[in-house]
């Protein structure tokens, strides 16, 4: 091999630091993006004062989601002062569903802004940044460069896999939204429903499991509408996808998120009954228990749908655990409707659950209608939250005296403390040393606490039977 003779500092990585907000499918979308860039010399930093380029990777979810992103503008706005102080540049680049859904007024509200591009324009992010930094930036004014397409080409065909950090692995399956639920942004931030093919997917898979991965978890906004051309031609759903993944050799667990209850086909049902290596546990959002509600939320499923299907899945998988998102104080909701979601919370039974006040989101139907006041909001919340809290507490002192497979995550802020993830999701925490993070160990749930386990270690392999509670 020859080494080609450098300037001293010609090849010295300049820093990157994104900052990830919002859902899992960011935090792929980041790892995704840091891989890209350091084939353009950039190395990810852990502090954003020690970086040339800084990226958001926003969410515009919930107005507060929204108001995080403007203030952390606010405060690198400084960080670009100083640097230009000293004679250097920072660059600051604002991507992700914010991105998408506020182009051009994030540069005109944050002029400091370099660029800004939505989820679908990360492929070109290399050529991006050279561009911007090629445009002249006077002071802290930034270069202002706004790339919000949806392109026809799909970016996964040009971004390089990200290898697994951890031993759960994130792994985009598809992406973009078709129901356009009257409270939600999301179809016009991530754009139309796409899915990757299965040969690509499985592809990914093993490169992640080569690289460390035992868990993988598939994501998409609306991960069980995944489609695609099998690997032996025909098209395959979501259930099928699993059940090829079941075959892919190192893997030892697979999940799924976020799941909309219309689409929980036979097939995704079966999986849960028939592929050991699908974790018992389901995140399909309900969102309210008053079927008038989920008319005006264009939920297309009402409550029958709903606890039908998580009927069929329990008797696919009667240990499955099931998770929810539920909006309080969308507009027309009563007393009444809410009074039928705490009915419906009672007769599922979560395992644990996201509960959020309604946030009207500019550009969405549900934005435009006569508001219900915050302060009802705030009190139903909490009648909720107090409902799924307790539901959560009894699932997890549930767990007391089983043995659980848990998947060693890292280690805590206690020396010499671990935590990991059993089947059911529930965070385990358990002494052990740090040699185990990364594999799957058997721990004896000791204390089934608010929210998570605590346990002790039991010695011997793993074994992902007789754990069930
Ligand atoms: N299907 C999606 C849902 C994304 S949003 C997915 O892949 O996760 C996650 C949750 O945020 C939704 O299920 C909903 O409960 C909540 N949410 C969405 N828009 C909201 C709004 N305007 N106000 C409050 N909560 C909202
Ligand atoms: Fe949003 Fe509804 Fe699509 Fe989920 S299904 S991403 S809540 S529009
Ligand atoms: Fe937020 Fe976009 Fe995810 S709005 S929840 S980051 S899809």
């Amino acid at each position: 091999m020859t080494v080609a003779h450098r300037c001293p500092g010609a090849n010295r990585a300049k820093g990157l630091f994104i900052k990830t907000y919002g859902c899992q499918m960011n935090q792929y979308d980041s790892g995704r993006m840091a891989r890209v860039l350091a084939d353009s010399g950039y190395r990810e930093v852990s502090r954003a004062d020690e970086a040339e380029l800084v990226i958001l990777n926003t969410c515009h979810i919930r107005e507060k989601a929204t108001e995080k992103v403007f203030s952390e503008l606010g405060r690198l706005r400084r960080l670009k002062a100083e640097a230009a102080a000293r004679g250097g540049r920072v660059m600051l680049a604002v991507a992700g569903c914010v991105a998408q859904a506020e182009g051009e007024e994030i540069t005109a509200r944050a002029p400091w802004v370099d660029m800004v591009f939505g989820p679908q324009s990360y492929h070109r992010l290399p050529e991006l940044v050279v561009k911007a930094g090629a445009m002249r930036a006077d002071g802290i004014t930034g270069a202002r460069l706004v790339d919000t397409e949806f392109s026809v080409e799909s970016k996964f065909d040009h971004l390089p896999a990200q290898p697994a950090t951890r031993a759960s692995a994130f792994l985009t399956v598809q992406e973009g939204c078709d129901k356009f639920c009257s409270f939600c942004v999301v179809p016009y931030t991530r754009g139309a429903e796409v899915s990757r093919s299965a040969a690509e997917v499985l592809e990914e898979a093993r490169r992640l499991v080569t690289s460390g991965a035992r868990e993988i978890t598939l994501l998409g906004q609306n991960v069980n509408a995944w489609h695609g051309q099998g690997t032996a031609g025909g098209e395959w759903t979501l259930g099928e996808l699993i059940a090829a993944l079941a075959g892919v050799g190192g893997l030892d667990r697979i999940r799924y998120t976020t799941s909309h209850p219309r689409d929980m086909d036979e097939t995704l049902i079966a999986a849960h009954r028939d592929v050991p290596k699908l974790m018992p546990y389901l995140h399909l959002p309900v969102q309210s228990g008053s079927d008038r509600v989920l008319r005006a939320m264009n939920r297309r499923h009402g409550t029958g749908l709903y606890l039908k299907t998580v009927e069929r899945l329990r008797a696919a998988r009667p240990d499955l655990a099931l998770s929810s998102d539920f909006i309080v104080g969308h507009p027309g909701e009563t007393e009444q409707d809410f009074e039928a979601t705490l009915d419906l919370v009672r007769e599922v039974g979560y395992a644990q659950a996201y509960s959020f006040r309604y946030s009207p989101r500019p550009g969405t139907p549900a934005a435009a209608r006569a508001q219900v006041p915050d302060a009802v909001k705030a009190e139903r919340l909490a009648r909720l939250q107090a409902l799924l809290n307790e539901q959560q507490h009894a699932f997890n002192r549930r767990a007391e005296g089983t043995v659980q497979p848990v998947l060693v995550e890292r280690g805590t802020d206690r020396s010499g403390q671990l935590v990991g993830r059993g089947p059911y999701m529930q965070a385990v925490h358990f002494d052990g040393p740090d040699r185990l993070i990364g594999s799957l160990v058997r721990v004896r749930i000791v204390r089934g606490l608010a929210k998570s386990l605590s346990g002790r270690l039991v010695p011997g392999p793993s074994q992902e039977e007789n754990c069930r509670p």
